[in-house]
C-alpha cells in the first residue's frame, strides 16, 4: 500500500460509500429488528383516532369487475392481515433499507380468486385510473408501477412507523366500497398518507378468513 494512487483511490472509494449510505438505514419491524427479505410481515396501519382496524388484506375494490383485487385494511381489530414479503429490486443483500426499491408480495397458499394475477402490489397507472389511483394486486418485478420504497414517518416512540412511496406519489387510504374500510390508493394529499408498521410473522400464524371482504 505504498503506492499513493492506490491509497487515494481507496479514500475516494470509502467516501463514495459514505455518501451512498447517508440517510439510509435499515427499516425496522415492531420489535426493532431490521426488515429481512427472508421473513414475512404483516403490514399494519398505525391507529388513528377514527380508524382502529386490523392489518392489510387483498380485497375486491369494485363489484364488477371483481379482478384485479385491491388492498384494504380489515375493519376487524384482531385480524393481523395477510403476510407479505419484500423482494429487493437489485437482489443484493437481504436487509430492506429506507431507500431500497422493493417489490411487495402477499404470501398465502389460499388464493381462490383472480388467480391469473400475480400477488405483487402495483399502482394502477392505466389510462382509466382515477386521480388517486388504486393499489392493485397483479404487479410484476421490474415494472415501474410495481416498485415501492419504505420511508421513515416517525421519531422517538413512533420510530418504527413508516410510509410507502412510489414513482406516482405516496400510499394513502380512502374509504373503500366495503363498509368504508380504508382502501389503499396513491395520493399527494398528506392528510391521507397511510402510516404503517411491520409486524414479523413469528409462527405458523395464518390469517385467511376475511381475505377478500374486510368487514
Ligand atoms: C404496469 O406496467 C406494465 C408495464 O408498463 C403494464 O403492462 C401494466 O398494464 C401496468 N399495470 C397497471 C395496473 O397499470
Amino acid at each position: 500500500m505504498k503506492n499513493p494512487s492506490v491509497i487515494s483511490f481507496l479514500i475516494i472509494l470509502l467516501s463514495a460509500a459514505t455518501i451512498c449510505t447517508h440517510g439510509n438505514e435499515p427499516v425496522k419491524d415492531t420489535a426493532g429488528n431490521p426488515l429481512n427479505t427472508r421473513e414475512q410481515y404483516f403490514i399494519q396501519p398505525v391507529k388513528t383516532e377514527s380508524k382502529n382496524g386490523g392489518g392489510l388484506v387483498p380485497a375486491a375494490i369494485t363489484v364488477l369487475p371483481f379482478c384485479p383485487l385491491g388492498i384494504t385494511q380489515t375493519l376487524l381489530p384482531y385480524q393481523p392481515g395477510l403476510p407479505v414479503s419484500f423482494v429487493l429490486a437489485l437482489g443484493v443483500g437481504s436487509t430492506v433499507m429506507t431507500s431500497s426499491a422493493v417489490n411487495i408480495e402477499f404470501k398465502s397458499n389460499i388464493w381462490p380468486f383472480c388467480k391469473e394475477f400475480s400477488k405483487f402490489w402495483e399502482v394502477d397507472d392505466s389510462s382509466s385510473a382515477p386521480k388517486e389511483p388504486s393499489i392493485l394486486i397483479g404487479g410484476k418485478m421490474g415494472d415501474r408501477n410495481s416498485s415501492f420504497k419504505i420511508e421513515k414517518a416517525g421519531e422517538g416512540a413512533r420510530a418504527n412507523v413508516y410510509k410507502l412511496t412510489t414513482f406516482y406519489g405516496t400510499v394513502g387510504a380512502i374509504p373503500g366500497v366495503w363498509l368504508s374500510a380504508p382502501q389503499l390508493i396513491i395520493t399527494k394529499d398528506t392528510a391521507k398518507t397511510l402510516l404503517v408498521k411491520f409486524k414479523k410473522v413469528d409462527d405458523a400464524t395464518t390469517a385467511t378468513s376475511n381475505l377478500y371482504f374486510p368487514g
